[in-house]
């Protein structure tokens, strides 16, 4: 089947080329030219495991192209909107300027049966205003997105204040290595990443925040220069007061032994950040363990 793909970023441009992958028809698009001039030469412009395969047969085989022109799109059978829906800077909304922007630049290139079908994350009730043209006036679909952003916001609040507690009641001078900096694992987007913005209030309140992750360091260090990163995890842990887990990535989750950590650090704290660590492991080792809403 001929599909569209309207934004090719983290979400977008591995949609497109899975879809290739399975034997579709492609067509990648994005507004930014550097984007789709990388994609076309089969550069995956970030980290995602498999991509840069898929992208490379995908693009050999002649099954996915990528380019800004709009009009690609007419003949595809499935329009996939995959744009950026950010949170606004003045409130708890997403920002849905994209989606309307994909959506009209799209409209002119529809037939009759075409499905034009969401995956950029955006607040119930977006496709049926868009259907009859992404306002919005959801009143409780925004209240419930307020409170998931209230609770998120605690949980990182929580995060710090566990470090502080656990440090006796202030972190000043404290040496502490947060391990993870990508919102998720697999990924080397940080963006909105609590675990940067856990390092950022803690490098705020006076300690030395040294923070590490397999993929996004390069990212991180780009948006927050004043933390220091270091590749290496064993490196990271070195001499640390204090450890905390904000992304569970298998190297911090599942490959790093309580014993093992202790012989590197010189304090005996860990947050959990994500509990997804063996608290009683943890704690059977020497360590001072606290979770997230754990005892
Ligand atoms: N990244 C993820 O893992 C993930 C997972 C689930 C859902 N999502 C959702 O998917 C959506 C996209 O996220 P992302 O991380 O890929 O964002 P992104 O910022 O990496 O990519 C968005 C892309 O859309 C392009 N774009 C913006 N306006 C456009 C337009 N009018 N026409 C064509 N292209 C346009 C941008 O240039 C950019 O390349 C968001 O709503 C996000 O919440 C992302």
């Amino acid at each position: 089947m001929r599909l569209s793909v309207i934004g090719c970023g983290y979400l977008g441009a591995v949609h497109a080329a899975a879809m290739a992958s399975i034997g579709h028809e492609v067509v990648g698009i994005d507004i930014n030219q550097r984007k789709i001039d990388a994609l076309s030469k089969g550069d995956a412009p970030f980290f995602e495991p498999g991509l840069q395969e898929i992208l490379t047969s995908g693009i050999a085989s002649g099954k996915l192209r990528f380019t800004t022109d709009m009009s690609a799109a007419k003949g595809a059978k499935v329009h996939f909107i995959a744009v950026g829906t950010p949170q606004r800077r003045d409130g708890y909304a997403a920002d849905l300027t994209s989606v309307h922007a994909a959506v009209d630049g799209l409209l002119p290139h529809l037939s009759d049966g075409d499905i034009v079908a969401g995956k950029s994350t955006v607040p119930v009730g977006t496709a049926a205003d868009l259907a009859t043209r992404e306002e919005l006036g959801r009143g409780e679909s925004v209240a419930f997105l307020r409170e998931m952003d209230e609770i998120n916001m605690r949980r990182r609040n929580r995060a710090v204040q566990l470090v502080v507690d656990a440090l006796g009641g202030s972190v000043f001078q404290k040496k502490v290595t947060v391990l993870g900096a990508a919102f998720k694992p697999h990924s080397d987007d940080i963006r909105d990443s609590p675990a940067l913005d856990v390092a950022v209030r803690l490098h705020g309140l006076g300690a030395s925040m040294t923070v590490t992750d397999p993929a996004a360091i390069e990212n991180a260090r780009r948006v927050h220069p004043q933390l220091t990163y270091v590749e290496d995890r064993d490196g990271a842990l070195r001499d640390a007061d204090a450890v905390i887990v904000v992304t569970e990535w298998d190297e911090y989750r599942r490959q790093l032994a309580p014993e093992y950590a202790a012989s590197l650090t010189s304090g005996r704290v860990i947050v959990d950040g994500r509990n997804c660590l063996d608290a009683a492991a943890w704690r059977a080792a020497g360590w001072h363990y606290a979770g997230m809403g754990r005892p």
